[in-house]
Parts: C-alpha cells; sequence; structure tokens
C-alpha cells in the first residue's frame, strides 16, 4: 500500500514549505529593526541565516575541463557521425519541433510533453564540446539561439501546446542550457537571464495553485513533471552552486515548492510494505505506475540525493542506498540496467529494458557517486554505461533498440499477432511489433533523442575535485582532465584492460584519488610512481579512493587493477558473468537482414524511403548458432587479447578478449512463441558437450547473458 494513493484526484496545493524558517528569519528582522541596530548588523544576521545546499563529495568539474580520449573519444566520434549527430539535420522531431517555432506556427512532436528536442540537446551540447566539433557546436547554437529567442515577455521557455505550460520538458532543456554555459562563456550570460526569468514565472505560477507543474494536456497523466522534479532542481542548484545572486531566495522558494508539491516522492516509495518486489499488476492501471515506470525509475534514483542537498536530512543518505538496493535487487539486469517493459515487472531473462532507462541510470549513478561517496555508485554507473548502454546501438550508432532482454538471441521483428496475456503495454519481442529491432526509432521515438547523453554526461562525470587540493579519478576511462590544479592525461583500455598509465603536470603538486572498483583483486593490483616498485592499493573502506601525493612538476603514474572472472547468481539456478566491469554473453553469433527505417507508428509498413541519409536503416539481427546453452562456470577461462582496441569497440567481434566455458545444449521452450522463456530446471545435454565462447555484453548485440548452470 502506498502512503497516499498518488493518483488520488486530490488538488495539489501550496503546503506550508518551509515557513517554520521564515516566521524566525521575519521575527528576527523585526526584532532588530525594532532595536535600531545598523543595516550593515541585519545584513550580517541575514548572512547567517542564509541557507546553504550540501557540498559535494567530489565536485563536479566544468564540462570541457574534462575530454574523452582513447577507445571512448572513438565512440562519441563514431556518434557524432552516426544517428546522435545527424538528427538536426533530418529527423523531424528534432530539426522541425515546436521548440523551433514561433508559438501557433507550427512544429512537431511525438507526444504533447515536448520532450524530443530537449532530450537531444541535453545529449549534443556536451558531445559537441567534448568534440569540439564545429557542426555540432554549430547545431546546439543555433538550436540555443533560437530557443531563448523565443522566450515569452514572462519568462516562459519553449512551446505552450496545446495551451497548457507543462514544466517537465524544461528539465532536460535546462541540462542543456546549463552544460552549454559551462563550456562556452559567451553563453554564459544568455542561458543565466533566460533561467532567472523563468524562475521568477515559475514562482509565481506554483504559488498560484501549482500551475505548470499539476496542468498537462489533455489526455496526458500529470505525473511526468513531478516524478522528476529532481531534475529541474539539478539546474536550481546549479544555479546556486555557480552563480550566487540576490535571487537565491526566491530559486530556493521554488525549490521548496517543486519538492513539496510534488505527490510523488521517491524515499517514500522505497519502504517496506510499499515498495513493489514483484509488480502483480505491471500496467499503466497500477496506482504505483509512475514509480514502475523504467525511465521513471532510472532518473528517480538520484531523486533522494538531490532534495537532501537543500532540505540537510540525513536519512536521505540511507535512503538513496535503499533505492539503489531493492531497484537492483528486485528489478535489475546483470548489465547493470533496470528490467521493464517500460513497466517493471521481476526478473525474468526476456524482460526489456529500454535504451533511455540505461542512459538516465547511468547519470543517476554517477551523480549519486558525486554526491554522496559510495563507491558502489560509481561501480554501477561504470556496469551500465561499459554493457547495458553499448549493446543497444549498432557499431556505427546510426540504429539502436528500444528494450535489450538479458536473453536476446535474437531482435527481429515480431509478426504474431498475440494478444499480450501482461496487457497491451508490454514492449518485448512477445508483442507484435519492433521493440527489440534495431532502427531509427523502433517502438516510440524517445529513445532516438534520449540515447546522446549516454557517453558525454560519462565523460564530465569522470573526474572531480575534492577540497581545494585534489582531483579525483571517479569513472575510470581514457581522458584527459585540465583544472587549475593539473594537466592529467589517462592513457588506457580500461575496461577492456586493466591498466591506467597517468601523466600528470603540476605546477604545484595534488592530491590524487584513484577509484579502485569493488572487483578488484588485492594481491594483483598496485601503483608505481615511475620506475620505483609498484605498492598496494589502500582504497578507503567507503569511497574506495586510493590517495596518493603527487609532487610539483611531472609525474607518470601506472595504475594496475587486477581482476579474476566473477559469477553472480541469477534466478532459477542460473549466472551472470564478469571480467572488470564487463559483463560477458554467450556468443550466439550474429547475421542480418536489414530495411528502409520505419516510422514507430507503422512498424509494418514499406519503411521510409526518402531519409537523406542511407546509414539510417532498421536492422533485424538473429543468432547463427545454438542459444539454448547451459554452461559449467567451473570451466570459464580468460583469453586476454591485450590492449589493442578497434574502432568502434562495441561492434560484433571488435573486443580483443574473450571467455570460454564448457556446456551443451538442453531444451528450453520459447515464450509466446518468440523469445526463450523461464530458464528450464531440467539441465538434460540433449547433444553433446563442447566449448562456448562469451564475448562482452556491449559487442553482442544479440546474446545469452543469464545462463543456465550444469555440472559437466
Ligand atoms: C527536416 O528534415 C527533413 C528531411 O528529413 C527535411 O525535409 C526538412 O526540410 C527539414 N526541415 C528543416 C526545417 O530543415
Ligand atoms: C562560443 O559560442 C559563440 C556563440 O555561439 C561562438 O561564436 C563561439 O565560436 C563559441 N566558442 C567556442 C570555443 O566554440
Ligand atoms: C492565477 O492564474 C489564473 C489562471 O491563469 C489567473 O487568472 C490569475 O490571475 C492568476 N493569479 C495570480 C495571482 O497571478
Ligand atoms: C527525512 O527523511 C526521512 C526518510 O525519508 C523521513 O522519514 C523523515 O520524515 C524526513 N525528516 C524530515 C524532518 O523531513
Ligand atoms: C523461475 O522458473 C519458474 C518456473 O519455470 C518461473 O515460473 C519463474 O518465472 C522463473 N523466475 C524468473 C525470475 O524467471
Ligand atoms: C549486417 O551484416 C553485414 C554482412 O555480414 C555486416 O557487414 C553488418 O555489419 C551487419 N550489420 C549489423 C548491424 O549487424
Ligand atoms: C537460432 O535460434 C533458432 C531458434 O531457436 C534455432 O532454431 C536455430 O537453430 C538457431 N540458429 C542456428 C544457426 O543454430
Ligand atoms: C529432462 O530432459 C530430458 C531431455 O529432453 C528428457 O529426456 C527427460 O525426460 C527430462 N526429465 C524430466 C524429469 O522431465
Amino acid at each position: 500500500m502506498l502512503v497516499r494513493n498518488p493518483l488520488s484526484p486530490t488538488t495539489v496545493g501550496v503546503p506550508p514549505g518551509r515557513r517554520k524558517r521564515g516566521y524566525f528569519i521575519d521575527a528576527m528582522v523585526a526584532f532588530f529593526a525594532a532595536a535600531a541596530l545598523t543595516a550593515l548588523y541585519v545584513s550580517l544576521v541575514a548572512w547567517a541565516q542564509q541557507p546553504t545546499l550540501l557540498p559535494w563529495a567530489f565536485a563536479p568539474l566544468p564540462v570541457g575541463a574534462i575530454l574523452p580520449s582513447g577507445w571512448i573519444l572513438g565512440e562519441m566520434q563514431t556518434m557524432a557521425l552516426g544517428l546522435a549527430g545527424h538528427q538536426y539535420d533530418f529527423y523531424k522531431f528534432v530539426n522541425e519541433s515546436r521548440w523551433l517555432q514561433a508559438p501557433g506556427t507550427g512544429g512537431t512532436d511525438y507526444s504533447p510533453l515536448n520532450e524530443a528536442l530537449p532530450y537531444w540537446f541535453n545529449g549534443l551540447a556536451p558531445l559537441a564540446y567534448l568534440l569540439d566539433d564545429a557542426r555540432l557546436k554549430d547545431q546546439v547554437h543555433s538550436a540555443a539561439g533560437i530557443v531563448l529567442d523565443l522566450q515569452t515577455k514572462d519568462g516562459w521557455i519553449g512551446p505552450e501546446i496545446p495551451s497548457e505550460r507543462n514544466f517537465w520538458a524544461r528539465a532536460p532543456f535546462f541540462f542543456g542550457l546549463t552544460q552549454l554555459a559551462e563550456a562556452n562563456s559567451t553563453w554564459e550570460k544568455p542561458v543565466i537571464d533566460a533561467l532567472r526569468k523563468f524562475m521568477d514565472l515559475t514562482n509565481v505560477m506554483l504559488r498560484n495553485d501549482s500551475q505548470g507543474h499539476a496542468v498537462c494536456a489533455p489526455g496526458f497523466k500529470c505525473f511526468w513533471g513531478q516524478t522528476r522534479v529532481h531534475d529541474m532542481i539539478i539546474s536550481i542548484q546549479w544555479l546556486l552552486d555557480n552563480h550566487p545572486s540576490d535571487q537565491d531566495p526566491l530559486l530556493w522558494d521554488n525549490m521548496n515548492l517543486f519538492y513539496d508539491q510534488s505527490q510523488y516522492k521517491w524515499d517514500e516509495w522505497y519502504r517496506p510494505g510499499v515498495f513493489q518486489e514483484v509488480v502483480k499488476d505491471p500496467t499503466t492501471k497500477n496506482p504505483a505506475y509512475p514509480f514502475l515506470h523504467g525511465v521513471n525509475v532510472g532518473q528517480g534514483l538520484k531523486a533522494s540525493a538531490v532534495i537532501r542537498r537543500f532540505n540537510h536530512n540525513d536519512s536521505l543518505v540511507t535512503s538513496s542506498m535503499t533505492a539503489v538496493e531493492l531497484t537492483f535487487q528486485h528489478h535489475g539486469a546483470p548489465s547493470g540496467t533496470i528490467l521493464g517493459d517500460e513497466i517493471e515487472r521481476d526478473l525474468a531473462p526476456h524482460m526489456g529494458s529500454e535504451l533511455c532507462t540505461a542512459v538516465e541510470t547511468g547519470y543517476s549513478l554517477a551523480y549519486l557517486y558525486h554526491t554522496l561517496g559510495t563507491n558502489y555508485y560509481a561501480d554501477r554507473a561504470e556496469l551500465v554505461i561499459y554493457n547495458a548502454m553499448p549493446v543497444m546501438m549498432t557499431g556505427d550508432m546510426w540504429s539502436h533498440q528500444y528494450l535489450d532482454q538479458p536473453n536476446g538471441p535474437w531482435a527481429v521483428m515480431n509478426n504474431k499477432d498475440h494478444v499480450h496475456p501482461d496487457g497491451p503495454f508490454l514492449f518485448t519481442t512477445a508483442h507484435r511489433g519492433a521493440a527489440t529491432t534495431f532502427g531509427l526509432e523502433p517502438q516510440y521515438p524517445c529513445c532516438t533523442v534520449n540515447h546522446p547523453q549516454g557517453y558525454p554526461k560519462f565523460v564530465t562525470h569522470s573526474w572531480g575535485l575534492v577540497d581545494d587540493t585534489g582531483l579525483a579519478h571517479v569513472l575510470l576511462s581514457p581522458s584527459k582532465v585540465k583544472t587549475s590544479l593539473a594537466t592529467i592525461e589517462c592513457d588506457t583500455a580500461y575496461p577492456f584492460d586493466h591498466t591506467l598509465r597517468y601523466t600528470i603536470t603540476s605546477s604545484r603538486g595534488l592530491d590524487l584519488y584513484l577509484r579502485v572498483p569493488s572487483w578488484h583483486v588485492s594481491e594483483t593490483s598496485s601503483l608505481t610512481f615511475g620506475d620505483s616498485t609498484p605498492a598496494f592499493l589502500q582504497p578507503d573502506p567507503v569511497t574506495g579512493m586510493h590517495h596518493v601525493r603527487v609532487p610539483s612538476g611531472s609525474t607518470t603514474l601506472t595504475y594496475t587493477l587486477g581482476a579474476r572472472i566473477r559469477t553472480e547468481p541469477r534466478a532459477n539456478n542460473t549466472v551472470a558473468v564478469y571480467y572488470g566491469s564487463l559483463l560477458y554473453a554467450l556468443d550466439v553469433g550474429q547475421a542480418n537482414t536489414s530495411s528502409n527505417p520505419h516510422a514507430y507508428n507503422d512498424a509494418h509498413g514499406a519503411g521510409i524511403a526518402d531519409i537523406p541519409f542511407p546509414q539510417a536503416r532498421d536492422y533485424y539481427i538473429y543468432n547463427t548458432t545454438a542459444w539454448n546453452i547451459a554452461i559449467d562456470p567451473s570451466t570459464l577461462e580468460y583469453h586476454d587479447g591485450g590492449s589493442e582496441l578497434p574502432s568502434p569497440i562495441f561492434e560484433y567481434g571488435a573486443p580483443p578478449s574473450y571467455m570460454t566455458a564448457r556446456g551443451c545444449e538442453i531444451e528450453w521452450a520459447l515464450y509466446l512463441e518468440a523469445t526463450p522463456g523461464a530458464v528450464p530446471e531440467n539441465r538434460t545435454c540433449v547433444r553433446e558437450s563442447g566449448r562456448y565462447r562469451l564475448i562482452p555484453y556491449g559487442s553482442a548485440k544479440v546474446h545469452m547473458s543469464e545462463l543456465p548452470v550444469v555440472r559437466l
């Protein structure tokens, strides 16, 4: 049972908010005024009362301070040459978005939520600057310029369709704006001015019967903005953190109003008796639907940490961990994403998971580590970005899936007209449709526009500041970071290899913190200064950070992480197999057919013939070897292929390392004639056993990753 039914038609009034503090300040001011103290004294008192945001465990660096290199640069360049980098040229929900038209003059979008352009912008602003790609920067500037020019006199940003102002899609647009302002100081003033004007209007709206927070387009449920209110609050906190001004009291009021007026509080959901471990009604009719929607959950993992920064409620530290633990224990995929055929249900390995869920989960986990500093979050941020996200895109990043399944040995159009027993809201291959095919906009366009944020946000969160003297390598990948403390290059093939080489130049020395993933093997892990003797690692038990003092001048460091094969038990006597941060999946071969891309609402039609980029195609990928394999985990062997990586790396056959295991085929029935069903209990080999190959999950576009255990 929920604490209160979130869908009950209660009116959202203006709650008392933080009146206590208001009264207190009023009383103080009255008292001192009466005592006729000087204006200076009064302002000193006001300063003492100034509320503050809690500091970060690892403060983020501005967009542009950290640049990708090595394999992840290759991936991001591929993205720029692929679908992400061309939507502004041809994709109607972006290039003809309502956001780019004067009010009432048309434009298009896939839903009245008007989120297509904002999602795209949130990913493209950092992508363009991290690559210093002139073409993409022009697109970002063009979109930002048009949208800011169209800001209404009273401050509203973006379309007002179909006549109601709704806050939700502003949140991802503002993420794009704040990233742009960090990356390019020319944009700082226009962005800040626009946000301030918007925040003045926001205050009037929220104080006038929750306008924009409660009202939605006809036929659209109103919860999206409310369940994602933390994303809006992050941009308010960005203003407070980086650009303090005399508007700050109003910004504080807005944070409190946004939070108080939201009927969906994530810390209340993750409680015994409220949270649903197995969801008996995985449909939109479930009153808890907003808390079960996969993308909402991915975004919501960071909610309590965002709220704690301003309400200082330390119980929310535990709430954050509980949220992440319960989510992954009961709805987590081996690849680090959240299972839910749009809606969470259980741990069945044929459950799908949206590409949007993977990128949002990655961002939330990175945010959680930066705010709270618990190693588990960073481990999981790497897991989802190195496995769940790349598996859903073709190597050239022109085509993507809407849903991936842990056990998905084919990604083909399903032509069977099943009336789905679990209701019409299931998107797996078991439902008539294209959800698991790779294409331009299979099933729904949201992941077409939302996927580009994945790598850029990972890279911008990969380092953090520690006080004024330290830099921390938070999410491990090849990168370059430049701050007033130091310039550091990290040369590595991580996570495909586990040696990281740092070249550091610092004029006054610095405290360097290197994150030690919790899967590391301590006996074979070490840190070496120049040519000196390797030293063992001493990671902090909470943050996982190993601290070293780096002297001024030039320093080289070699950081080696020991790894070994790990298996994690999954439901029904199966295992998932890992090496370092990579999940390994059974290689089932890979062949494909392809067609012109299909509109999401015409999956079975002829396809769209006139897209000016022939690279945009729909792919139907299938297995070329048996998928119904049980393995003996005691026979797993890791084959290290070295650190030479082709680009793009998340292409079938590209990563050099692999594993093998003895296994055999077992009898395994399909679910709804469409996809591997529940893992059978009977592990009798139906053919002679043999050696099977496992490859990094992100490269195995079709795969089996929850493998039945058999003793051979
Ligand atoms: C958007 O892209 C389409 C091609 O897909 C093109 O026909 C159209 O002219 C473009 N619109 C604008 C405003 O550039
Ligand atoms: C910053 O933005 C301005 C205005 O769009 C542009 O002219 C300039 O080239 C940008 N600077 C960089 C380094 O991209
Ligand atoms: C509140 O909103 C209503 C409806 O838009 C408007 O008529 C009214 O003037 C607003 N009140 C204030 C105080 O702004
Ligand atoms: C702090 O958060 C906890 C956890 O959600 C909650 O139970 C408690 O009521 C909150 N305290 C205050 C003062 O709001
Ligand atoms: C485990 O197997 C049982 C029996 O086939 C099945 O009902 C159940 O759904 C399976 N559990 C999962 C998480 O797949
Ligand atoms: C489809 O198959 C062709 C021919 O084998 C291959 O070159 C291409 O990479 C495949 N594409 C995908 C998306 O699997
Ligand atoms: C791929 O899977 C299908 C469906 O189970 C199976 O019939 C087929 O034999 C597999 N393909 C190959 C080449 O083994
Ligand atoms: C287990 O599967 C084997 C091979 O299909 C079959 O011969 C045997 O009868 C099954 N055992 C049980 C208990 O169902």
